[in-house]
């Protein structure tokens, strides 16, 4: 089971060298898919919450519950974290572990198809240590009913053998804290949410943090960047730092392809202009999604299922990935009858709302 290395201590243990002889064999869980593995993406994330540009109150919050942890030598509460994608949900994930000294196991909703999939990694969690588990909103009923006992009782109940020789076993798990993250805690049973003592809810950047999190970040990749370049990525970045990097490493590409190398206003409004992103930074499926919504739906309200499947798009991507950031910039309403245009998304489409008929899709 691979774990994750701590800062400043050198932990080389695999599996829990605990007194918790488990009954089971042991199956090694799966590693998340999930997790980027690239190397400039590891380099680049900040490693501990200080390193973090932004989400103060939560920064904040988190400092006091680990100080008060580590003081009363004690697991921290379990944690969930919300909200939409790249905002920062496993870098928080990942800095909690080195801020308290301790190792981190990751798993993934999906992989954990059954309790036995989750079992080992229950077993193996040192006391104090972090199991991190990404999309939990995915997690099946049978998995997420075995999670209550381990989270709130630090036990687990295994039933070996079959029919008349099936016994139940009561293991005793170490103290642990489990990290869970998701983009749609709307999806989280509330069974579940409850048992999640520190629940934050990310939300999306505003421009000074993602121009800071860019100027951070060209440094670090040592790229060239002209202040109001800098802006004007900020601009373009969705109020994503994961969009914000990337766009800032497609445009140190082309400087370097198309350019002297170094990130004008012109080369990034250039580069972005090539990737089909616009001046707000939304990009191809952001204004497929609107043109649907509005070219044939007329503006709205329409159901999401039938915006999506006009765009031939999964509803789950639209969901999480393309609405909230309309949501946030006012080009989208949700509605009881369906999600609406508003007057900024005719504007930026530059559609004329005047012959389309339904008069109240505007706001
Ligand atoms: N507060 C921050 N300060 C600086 N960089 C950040 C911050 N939050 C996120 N990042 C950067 O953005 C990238 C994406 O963040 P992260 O992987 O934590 O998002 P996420 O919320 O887990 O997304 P997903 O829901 O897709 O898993 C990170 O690799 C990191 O480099
Ligand atoms: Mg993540």
């Amino acid at each position: 089971m691979s774990r994750e290395p701590i800062i400043g201590e050198n932990n080389s243990s695999q599996s829990g060298g605990d007194s918790n002889a488990t009954p089971l064999q042991k199956s090694s869980p799966k590693k998340a898919t999930s997790e980027p593995q690239m190397d400039e993406d590891r380099s680049l994330r900040p490693k501990l919450m200080d390193e973090m540009v932004g989400q103060a109150d939560i920064k904040a919050q988190l400092q006091i519950v680990v100080d008060a942890a580590k003081r009363r030598g004690e697991a921290l509460s379990h944690v969930l974290f919300d909200g939409p994608p790249g905002l920062g949900k496993t870098t928080f994930a990942r800095a909690i572990p080195n801020e308290l000294g301790t190792t981190i196991e990751f798993a993934s909703g999906p992989s954990l198809k059954a309790p036995k999939d989750l079992v080992p990694y229950l077993t193996n969690a040192q006391e104090k240590s972090i199991l991190f588990i990404d999309e939990i909103h995915r997690i099946p009923k049978a998995v997420e009913e075995y999670l209550y006992t381990a989270m709130e009782d630090f036990r687990i109940d295994m039933v070996l053998g079959e029919g008349i020789n099936a016994r139940t076993y009561s293991y005793r798990l170490s103290p642990f804290t489990l990290i869970g993250a998701t983009t749609r805690a709307g999806m989280l049973s509330a069974p579940l949410r409850d048992r999640f003592p520190i629940r934050h809810h990310l939300d999306f950047y505003d421009l000074p943090e993602l121009k800071e999190i860019l100027l951070r970040n060209a440094k670090k990749l040592q790229i060239e960047i002209d202040d109001d370049a800098a802006d004007e990525l900020a601009r373009r970045s969705r109020g994503t730092p994961r969009i914000a990097i990337n766009r800032l490493l497609w445009v140190r590409d082309y400087a370097e392809s198309k350019a002297d190398g170094k990130i004008s206003v012109q080369v990034a409004t250039d580069a972005m202009k090539m990737a089909d992103i616009d001046n707000l930074g939304l990009d191809k499926q952001d204004r497929q999604y609107l043109e649907t919504l509005i070219r044939v739906f007329g503006g709205g309200p329409a159901g999401v299922e039938a915006i999506s499947h006009t765009m031939n798009g999964a509803v789950d991507t639209i969901e999480e990935e393309v609405e909230p950031y309309l949501l946030r910039i006012n080009m989208l309403v949700r509605t009881p009858r369906g999600r609406k245009a508003t007057s900024k998304t005719f504007e930026h489409l530059g559609v004329d709302p005047g012959p389309l008929e339904n008069p109240d899709r505007l706001f």
